[in-house]
Formats: structure tokens, sequence, C-alpha cells
């Protein structure tokens, strides 16, 4: 199993470390621009190797394509981050330009390859991939929902005072402040609606928690956080690679699912082999629709700004 990382900052090299420690890929490549960062980082994520206890080989490469050649998998973390008191969105015009060069390169030494987007704006970012990759539906795969979920859980876990493991919970909708919609009414602790336990009061303030996560890291650290998303790719190419036919929420391109259509949005998916095996569509209520409607219509406006 071959897994091509392209950008070797931040996000990039946290995925690369993690999919390196699970031990499950043969070999990972990680791309960059700037000479010599990828090599650098590789080399010293190569030294952690008799130390963290994985035969995973990484090599790093300054924008040599033909290296990434034979790819089953390939992330795309290329671009800038935001800074406090920016949104994904104002990211576009630097970052599409560098998803598109990237996506095309990618898909042209790796024909087969699984592509997984990170870049933000991330929805927007994915929905370029497909016009521009040439890919399969099912081999496009943006990343922010399984993050978002996880930040959930973490609020979640908070408010209730519990293990993480016990509590469960999936955001869904655009990978925004404003967009995303974590599904409190369908989280659990231990099979239990969690809305047994927490007022209501309470569990909007986790939502809102949630919707800002992003946010709130960003201003703590000055940029965009890198640990959850690095992990949260690395748990996304192991559900590829190992066929865990797991359920993640997934930015995938919808035809009709969810009464949407020409959009890539979050929502939960079966990933596998395949890529996306399985779209799946869970039972919203009113409410629910309706937030993910808007949240479709964020989406829509941010994507009408790649013909701008
Ligand atoms: P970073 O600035 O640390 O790393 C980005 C890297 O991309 C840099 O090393 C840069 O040299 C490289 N790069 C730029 N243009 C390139 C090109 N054409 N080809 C190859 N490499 C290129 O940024 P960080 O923090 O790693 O974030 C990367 C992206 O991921 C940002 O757009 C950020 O907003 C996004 N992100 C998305 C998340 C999600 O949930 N989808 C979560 C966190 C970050």
């Amino acid at each position: 199993m071959k897994v091509t990382v392209v950008g070797a900052g931040a996000v990039g090299a946290s995925c690369a470390e993690y999919i390196a420690i699970k031990d499950f890929a043969s070999e990972v490549v990680v791309l960059d621009i700037k000479e010599g960062l990828a090599e650098g980082k590789a080399m010293d994520l190569m030294q952690t190797a008799s130390l963290n206890g994985f035969d995973t080989k990484i090599t790093g490469t300054t924008g040599d394509y033909s290296k990434t050649a034979g790819s089953d998998i390939a992330v795309i973390t290329s671009g800038i981050p935001r800074k406090p008191g920016m949104t994904r969105e104002e990211l576009i015009g630097i970052n599409a330009g560098i998803v598109k060069d990237v996506a095309t390169n990618l898909v042209k030494h790796s024909p087969d390859v699984i592509l997984i987007v990170v870049s933000n704006p991330m929805d927007t970012m994915t929905y370029l991939a497909h016009k521009v990759a040439g890919l399969p539906e099912h081999r496009i795969i943006g990343m922010g929902g399984a993050l978002d979920s996880a930040r959930f859980k973490y609020r979640l876990a908070e408010a209730l005072e519990a293990p993480i493991s016990d509590v469960d919970g999936m955001v869904i909708g655009g990978h925004s402040d404003t967009g995303m919609l974590p599904l409190t009414r369908l989280a659990t602790r231990n099979s239990v609606p969690v809305s047994e336990f927490l007022s209501a009061e309470r569990l909007e303030q986790v939502k809102e928690d949630t919707k800002v996560g992003g946010a709130t890291l960003t201003k703590l650290l000055g940029t965009s956080a890198w640990y959850a998303p690095g992990a949260a790719v690395s748990a996304l190419v192991q559900a590829i690679a190992c066929d865990q036919k797991k359920m993640f929420p997934c930015s995938v391109k919808l035809n009709g699912e969810y009464g949407l259509e020409d959009i890539c949005i979050g929502a939960p998916v079966l990933i596998g082999r395949n890529g996306i095996e399985k779209i799946v569509e869970i039972e919203l209520d009113e409410q629910e629709k309706q937030k993910l409607s808007e949240s479709a219509e964020g989406v829509r406006k941010t994507n009408a700004l790649l013909e701008a």
C-alpha cells in the first residue's frame, strides 16, 4: 500500500506520522514545493521508526511527482491555512490554484488513486477535485466530518464528564463554522441519548463549541490545528487500506441523497478499499433537514467563487 501526502506542513507531516505509526502502509511519499522540507520531514520521521516500532518507509521529494507513481491513496494538504480571525472560505483564492495543479499531477502519475482532500475550504476543494481529476466519484473523499465529529465527541465527553470511548456522535454538513451540523439528537453515551444526561442549554453549548472547534484552536495556536486533522486523515487512510468499511462523515459528491445534488458536503459514508463504498442516508428531522439545506447554500456560494 503506497500513500502519497502532498504538503509537508503541519497537517501533512502529522498525518504521515500517524499513518507510519499504525504500520499498515508499506510506503509513504511526502511531497512539497518548499525545497528540502519534505525530504527533511521524511528523514526526521524515519528516525522515529526504531523508537516507535514501525516499518513503513517514508521518503520526501521537492515537487517530483514521478516519485508518487503508483500511489493507492493520495492526501492533499497543500495550501495555506487560516490565521486567527479568518474563515476557511477566505483561503479559496490561493488554494484553488494549488489543489487543481496538485490533483492533476497526482492522477497523471497514479490513475487508480483514491484522493483525500484536506485543503480548505475543503468542501469546495473536494468539488474542484471532482471537476479536474477525472476520477470516478467514489475515489474522491473530502476530510472534514471525521475531524469535526472527533471534536464533537471531545466536547460531549467534557460536558458528560465521561471517557471519550463512552460517547458517540456525528457532525454532518459543510466543514465551516456556520455550516457544520453536530447531530446532538443522535449523540449517545453508552448507547443512551445524551439528552438523558444534559440539559438543552448544555447541549446547545456543546454544539456551539464544536462548530468553532477549529477557530478556537487557531486563536490559541496562531495557525490551524494539526494533530487531530492528521489523526482524522490517517483513520480514513487506514479504513481504505484495511478495507474496514467503517462509517465516517466525509465530504462526498451527492446525487440526490439528502435532497442535494451537484455539491460536495459532509454526509455519513462507509469507507473501504474502493474509497466511498456507500453513502448512508440517515433519517433527519425537519429542523436538521432545514439546517443541512442552509449549510448546502453556504457551500454553493463558496463553490460559485471558483468561477470568479
Ligand atoms: P502549512 O502551511 O503548515 O502546510 C502547507 C504546505 O503546503 C506547506 O509546506 C507548503 O509549502 C505546501 N504547498 C503549498 N503549495 C504547494 C504545492 N503547489 N505543491 C506542494 N506543496 C505545496 O498548512 P497546514 O496547517 O498543514 O494546513 C494545510 C491545509 O489544510 C490548509 O488549507 C488548512 O486550512 C487545511 N486544513 C484542513 C482541515 C480539514 O479538516 N479539512 C484541518 C486542518 C487544516
